[in-house]
Formats: structure tokens, sequence, C-alpha cells
């Protein structure tokens, strides 16, 4: 499958997944680690381990709490721009097998701030610490 289409996939897949009601606690519990070791407050913040997912998957901030569920102590989303953008042309992403590594050209497509904004204003789950990337493009 082509990486981003992998992508939309595994989004939607995780999207679905939660609407399955039990599905968040199975998850919580399978994938979920808690040790005071790892704990650490920053910031006035109550970090519950050090593991954030870097900015980039959840670029709209769509699925925070989903991977809240599955172990990460933070969430970056974004990179998101003061109006929604398309990013680059497609193909955009690609695999380099041999070097286990993907090039990122997708350019910070995004929906725009303003509907990340809402959607972080209206999450219902406040149990993961979310941190973001604003950008502006001249
Ligand atoms: C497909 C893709 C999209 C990314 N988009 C962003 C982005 O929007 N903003 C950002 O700051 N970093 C972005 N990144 C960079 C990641 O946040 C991260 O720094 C980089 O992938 C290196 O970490 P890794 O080796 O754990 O993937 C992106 C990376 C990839 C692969």
């Amino acid at each position: 499958m082509a990486p981003e289409k992998a992508h939309h996939f595994t989004f939607s897949l995780i999207k679905f997944l939660h609407k399955i009601p039990g599905i968040a606690p199975i998850l919580k519990a399978i994938y979920g680690f808690e040790h005071p070791k790892l704990e650490k407050t920053l910031f006035g913040l109550h970090f519950k381990n050090p593991i954030g997912l870097a900015a980039g998957m959840d670029k709209d901030a769509k699925l925070f709490n989903e991977f809240g569920n599955m172990g990460f102590g933070f969430v970056e989303i974004g990179t998101v721009t003061p109006l929604a953008q398309p990013g680059n042309d497609k193909p955009r992403s690609f695999r380099l097998p041999k070097n286990e590594a993907l090039i990122n050209r997708m350019g910070f497509n995004n929906e725009g701030v303003k509907a990340a904004a809402e959607r972080l204003k209206n999450r219902k789950d406040k149990s993961v610490i979310i941190g973001g990337i604003l950008v502006r493009i001249k």
C-alpha cells in the first residue's frame, strides 16, 4: 500500500475500532503501562510517561485520545497552519526500506488551526496531554 494510503487506512481503522464499545479499555490494558518511575510533573503538567507521539501523525487533532489509549504519555498535534492547505502534490511520502526510512514531503497538509482548535476545545476526554505546532507560512 502506498505510504499515505497506509496512513489513512490506519487512521480510519483506529477511529473505527474506538467506536466499538469496550475497545478503549482493552487497548489501554494491552498498550498502557504505568509505573511511578516513568511519571514526571513538568510545567505544572503530570506526564504518565515520557513517550510522546511526534507531530505529523495526528495533524488535525482527530485521534489524540485514541493514541492516549495506546499508551502515549502525550501527543503532539500538527503541524497546523493559520489557514487550511492541501500540502504538496502526491505522491509525497516515500519508503526507503533499505534504510528503514521514510521521506516526508507532505508540505504541512492540514485543515487549518481553527478546525484543530475547535476539536481540542470540544474534547470530552482531557486525560491526554497535547502539544501542538502552528506554523505561519509566508
Ligand atoms: C509523514 C510524516 C509527516 C510529518 N509531519 C510533520 C509535521 O507536520 N510537523 C512536524 O513538526 N514534524 C512532522 N514530521 C516529523 C516527525 O514529527 C518526526 O520528527 C520525524 O518523523 C522523526 O521521528 P521518527 O524517526 O520517530 O519518525 C513528519 C514525519 C513524517 C514521517
